[in-house]
């Protein structure tokens, strides 16, 4: 067995720089595996795949057997969290996740973050079932919403384009809209600390809508409730990796990676490497196009090469800069880690 320090994710991630970066990929598992596809029609919905423990932790497992991934990412949602603090959640086929919104303080009321835990325990479940039946050398990450993304699909009921309901309650109420991210706050910090005893061996923080907020509402939003679970985190469970992913950052990202404390930051595609290389001192994880692994052919080809040597000599990560898309070919998967770890001269 592979001592856990000597997994090279947590190596990486502990700020080792290793000859070829360790992989894995944002929404590994889905719907674009047949495999997964067989085990979600035996259930009846996405959520209630996310609560059968020994279905989630075999999804959760799918992806590492076939690709042979340096990390597993835990099988659930973000959305569960809302869900299990009140908020009714639907995910309609081909629709996505729909809400019933709240989108001011009196809606507040409908939520409650006692008993939260227990509510969730199918995610700890899963979390025990993956970890006992790990292969060598490969870690476990947890993860969660972090509160600004969990508040605009709680405020929009579901995706948006303009976030106009969520901003709307944050700038015209900014003290009824703390509430909320405060109550999401340490919604997180127990959702993560609980997947850590049982057995995540580094979380990941999923900001995915960062990117739509204006410097002081990002810091207010953004940077200080993800600098709020990195304390409470690190005081708890030292030594255990927090990544931060707050999507669309843009030049904010600096500053996320300066006053948040994270232990390493997952960049989107549209940061460029060589300027993050230079700049970021924390571990970088990311950042090939989803669109690109799509495609394949020499378009993936080069654009692995490319995100190999940006990071070369320096303690990182290969991921995609989002969520592998469901029309994906499962082989051009297996070529992107060929590519990854082949020879370089
Ligand atoms: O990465 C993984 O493989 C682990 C599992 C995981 C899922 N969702 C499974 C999932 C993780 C880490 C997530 C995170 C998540 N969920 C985010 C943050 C990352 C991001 O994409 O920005 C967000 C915003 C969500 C909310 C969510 N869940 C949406 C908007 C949707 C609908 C879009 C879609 O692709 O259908 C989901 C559904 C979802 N989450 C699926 C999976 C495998 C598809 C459900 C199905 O099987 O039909």
């Amino acid at each position: 067995v592979v001592p856990r320090s000597e997994k090279p994710l947590l190596r990486a991630l502990g700020g080792e720089a290793l000859a070829c970066p360790p992989v894995w990929l944002m929404r590994q598992a889905g719907r674009y595996l047949p495999e997964y596809r067989a085990v979600r029609a035996h259930v009846g919905g996405f959520l209630d795949l996310c609560n059968a423990p020994a279905l989630a932790a075999e999804v959760t497992l799918q992806p590492v057997r076939r690709f042979g991934f340096d990390a597993a990412i835990l099988f659930s949602d973000i959305l569960v969290v809302p869900q299990a603090l009140g908020q009714p959640l639907e995910f309609l086929e081909g629709e996505g996740p729909k809400l019933d919104p709240i989108t001011n303080t009196a809606g507040l009321a409908r939520l409650s973050i006692d008993g939260l835990e227990d509510r969730l325990s199918p995610v700890y479940e899963t979390v025990r079932r993956v970890k006992a039946e790990l292969p060598d050398g490969v870690a476990l990450i947890g993860f969660s919403g972090a509160p600004w993304t969990l508040a605009c699909y709680m405020a929009e009921g579901g995706g948006s384009k303009d976030f106009a309901a969520v901003k709307r309650w944050a700038y015209a109420d900014p003290a009824g809209f703390g509430a909320l991210v405060d109550l999401l706050t340490e919604a997180v910090i127990g959702h993560l600390s609980r997947q850590i005893v049982a057995g995540a061996e580094a979380v990941q923080l999923f900001d995915s809508w960062a990117g739509v907020l204006a410097e002081e509402a990002f810091t207010r939003y953004v940077t200080v409730p993800a600098r709020r679970i990195a304390e409470a985190l690190h005081a708890r469970h030292p030594g255990v990796p927090l990544i931060g992913f707050p999507r669309g950052a843009g030049l904010m990202i600096a500053s996320y990676a300066d006053n948040t404390g994270v232990d390493a930051l997952a960049l989107d595609t549209t940061v460029p490497l060589g300027w993050a290389a230079r700049t970021l001192t924390v571990p970088l994880q990311g950042n090939l196009d989803p669109v690109c692994l799509l495609a394949g052919g020499e378009a993936l080809r080069n654009g692995v090469r490319a995100i190999r040597r940006a990071y070369a000599g320096r303690a990182a990560v290969f991921n995609l800069g989002h969520g592998v898309l469901p029309r994906t070919p499962p082989e051009h998967v297996a070529e992107l880690v060929r590519v990854l770890r082949e020879e370089i001269a």
